[in-house]
């Protein structure tokens, strides 16, 4: 049984206990977690399933493996899965609440009269939230490629370049080491500009003595990496030593923390304690980090309000950062993969150490 019959049939075992017909998949990333289809297109999981598209990805969707529907309708994707439900005469209809929007779903209750639409929220995104081997495999070699591309971009770093000029060379080279794009568009911070923990790479020119932050990550066979490096051009100040050092304290720590049955409060909590020790927590704005895979932002969610535990086989980020408005700002972060009695670390781009100042 190919992994994606498998994973249907998982969802299969879903509609059973919560007594529906019919699952209809509207999330581009779950769509090819289920079926494998890159194209855009519908899903609907079922006794026969069905991948709904159009004609641009007919030969897609003939390669597509396992013993699936491939509905073409003129009309759309969305009538195409309209069809397929009203032929199997589904009576209970899941459908992702927040992978649809209110227009969809009141053409589906128009055309579904007297089907019952059943909201759902993180179904499949919970089956996703733990990788197989070869799922982590995938985002390993998605970092290989990103540690590859950051190597070669590094010695751009000096005084006189643009943040904009070093985010292009670091996207081409992401493809050129073997990624199919970048995961996320690529951020490249110099001094006050990194401030901002989603800076957007602008006509800024790197003077001496200011700190790069570059956050970036290859895509590969759709699998994502992500990693934030930040490091000093020249000899940064002892204010920017004290920050890195203690933000680079918080990031070992945490990933020493990480391991299968933490709760993923307490380890964003691990780091948390570490940066309020150094009087640094109210500028650390954000969770700790992250579940990656076919998205770069998937569950678990590490942050303070998460309800989520670790599991083995989740892949994570860990990504501490300081912040402080006018003067600039350090993150560091790694993907992780949670494994029973600590975690491995897939991004192994070396981190700059004070001490070596
Ligand atoms: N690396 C981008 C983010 O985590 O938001
Ligand atoms: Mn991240």
């Amino acid at each position: 049984m190919s992994q994606w019959t498998a994973r249907r049939q998982r969802l299969k075992q879903w509609l059973a206990q919560h007594e529906a017909d019919a699952f209809l998949v509207s999330s581009a990333a779950n769509v090819r977690y289920l079926f494998g289809f890159r194209g855009e297109g519908l899903g609907v999981v079922a006794s026969v399933s069905a991948l709904c598209t159009d004609r641009r990805y007919e030969l897609d969707a003939a390669a597509l493996p396992g013993r699936i529907e491939r509905v073409l309708h003129p009309a759309g994707h969305l009538e195409g899965a309209i069809e397929h439900l009203r032929a199997l005469g589904a009576r209970k209809v899941a459908f992702e609440s927040q992978a649809l929007t209110f227009a969809t779903f009141e053409q589906l209750r128009k055309k579904l009269r007297g089907v019952k639409l059943l909201p759902t929220s993180g179904v499949v995104e919970g089956f996703r939230a733990v990788k197989s081997p070869e799922e982590i495999a995938l985002i390993a070699r998605a970092a290989e490629v990103t540690d590859q591309a950051l190597a070669a971009i590094l010695p751009l770093l000096k005084p006189g370049v643009t943040e904009r000029e070093v985010a292009l060379e670091l996207d081409r080279q992401l493809v050129m080491h073997g990624g199919e794009r970048p995961a996320f568009d690529t951020i490249v911070a110099f001094g006050p500009s990194a401030a901002c923990p989603h800076a957007v790479p602008g006509p800024r020119v790197l003077e001496p003595g200011q700190m790069v932050k570059i956050d970036c990550g290859a895509r590969v066979d759709g699998y994502c990496a992500d990693i934030t490096r930040t490091v000093p051009v020249g000899k940064p100040d002892a204010r920017l030593q004290q920050v890195y050092g203690a933000v680079l304290e918080a990031q070992q720590a945490a990933i020493a923390a990480a391991r299968a049955g933490l709760a993923c409060k307490d380890l964003d909590a691990v780091a948390r304690d570490v940066l309020r020790c150094h009087g640094l927590a109210e500028q650390f704005g954000h969770g700790l980090g992250h579940g990656v895979g076919l998205e770069i932002h998937e569950l678990p969610a590490v942050s303070t309000r998460s309800q989520d535990v670790l599991r083995r086989g989740m892949v994570v980020t860990i990504e501490p950062g300081v912040y402080i408005e006018g003067w600039g700002g350090v993150r560091i972060e790694d993907t992780v993969a949670i494994e029973a009695r600590g975690c491995q670390v897939l991004t192994r781009t070396p981190k700059w150490e004070v001490s070596g100042a």
